[in-house]
């Protein structure tokens, strides 16, 4: 008996499993609306109820989500090309871009957005093109983005912007993004942001870029040929990142790990940010350098090794006061670590056939 009710729990535990397995594909289920067709014919269908047939796949999306309600879900089954223009996703509002979504420049705006808005997520999306922003937000509380692949021609993948409202609560899953002209992820003005990964490929300038932003983990930056050729990097902190409301930097912003290949720069701190601890890194061959740290408070690297590339250097320029409080373990070979001018508080824990010039 005891035997019967253990085996029944086992097929009831795998049971749940495989339904959570099957739940976790994008348009799994029954969304609340969905759009399907393709080439010249889309339809929007609420339930049984179509709410759009036409030639235009943006609007089929729009009016996808313009008919369900907060806490409801929408399930882009079709691929299809928006042009240069722009979905805008409302309060609650869950997205699914399951088929090709293929976009067009619209300037100073993103192919999708979210501003000002709580609760909105998009498990899934798989965009092409060329947008100006492939996603842009600002203002939003509780937004979720989940698996998101863009394999793009140009322009910047997620863009939260700078001059609007800050952002609260922002969770990202594995964000993939190649073929950006600009950066991958640019992040300004948001308390509280948990990334798991951050994919960048063939990217022109940032795979990571992290501005006024607070309170935030990351588990993965990988970079591969990001930013060659100018001084942006796999990943980047500047503008204040990490200084918190009161005006101190305690270590707030935590990356696991940084594996950067080619490209520019590794790693880049710079315009007073800081209050950051970064794991383990991996970089080799970058084309400017392995990691610059300029005028930044608070920044440490647990581990990990640089081989190769451009040196590993800490600076500053005049503007700002110096960098203080920074510490570095790292296995260095074939290229130079070089402190200049001398920071305050620098700890150095060096190894590898790296050559040296510190100041402590
Ligand atoms: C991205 O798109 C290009 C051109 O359409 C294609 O050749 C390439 O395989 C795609 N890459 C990925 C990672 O999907
Ligand atoms: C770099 O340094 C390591 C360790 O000293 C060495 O084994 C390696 O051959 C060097 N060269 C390259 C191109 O990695």
């Amino acid at each position: 008996m005891a035997i019967m009710t253990q085996l029944i729990h086992t097929l009831i535990a795998a049971a749940a499993v495989f339904t959570a397995g099957a739940n976790a594909q994008c348009g799994a289920g029954s969304p609340h609306a969905t759009v399907t067709g393709g080439g010249n014919w889309f339809q929007a269908t609420r339930g049984s109820a179509q709410v759009y047939a036409g030639s235009d796949y943006r609007a089929a999306i729009q009016a996808a989500l313009d008919a369900i309600s907060p806490g409801q879900r929408v399930a882009v089954l079709a691929s299809g090309s928006i042009g240069a223009s722009t979905i805008t996703i409302t309060s609650g509002k869950i997205f699914e871009g399951c088929g090709t979504i293929n976009v067009g420049n619209r300037a100073g705006r993103g192919a999708i957005e979210s501003t000002d808005t709580s609760d909105v997520q998009i498990p899934y999306l798989s965009m092409t093109g060329n947008p100006y922003f492939g996603m842009r937000f600002s203002g939003t509380r509780n937004l979720v983005l989940g698996k998101i692949n863009m394999n793009l021609s140009g322009g910047l993948g997620i863009r939260f912007d700078r001059d609007r409202a800050p952002n609260y609560n922002v969770k990202m899953d594995t964000i993939t993004v190649t073929g950006a002209g600009s950066h991958a992820v640019e992040t300004w003005n948001i308390d509280g942001l948990t990334i798991n990964s951050v994919i960048a490929r063939n990217v022109g300038e940032c795979g990571l870029l992290m501005q006024k932003t607070t309170n935030a983990r990351v588990g993965l930056v990988d970079g591969q040929n990001v930013a060659t050729g100018n001084g942006y990097a796999t990943l980047r902190f500047a503008n204040e990142n990490g200084k918190l409301p009161n005006g101190r930097y305690d270590t707030n912003v935590h990356v696991d790990r940084v594996v950067s290949r080619g490209g520019g720069r590794g790693i880049f701190c710079v315009s007073q940010s800081g209050g950051a601890s970064i794991g383990n890194i991996d970089l080799a061959n970058n084309g400017n350098n392995a990691i610059l740290i300029e005028n930044c408070y608070n920044v440490q690297i647990h581990g990990g090794k640089v081989n190769g590339g451009g040196e590993v250097r800490l600076s500053a320029r005049s503007e700002f006061p110096n960098n203080r409080d920074v510490s570095i373990t790292l296995q260095v070979d074939n290229t130079s670590v070089r402190e200049q001018p001398c920071g305050q508080n620098i700890r150095w824990n060096i190894w590898g056939n790296a050559r040296r010039q510190t100041c402590s």
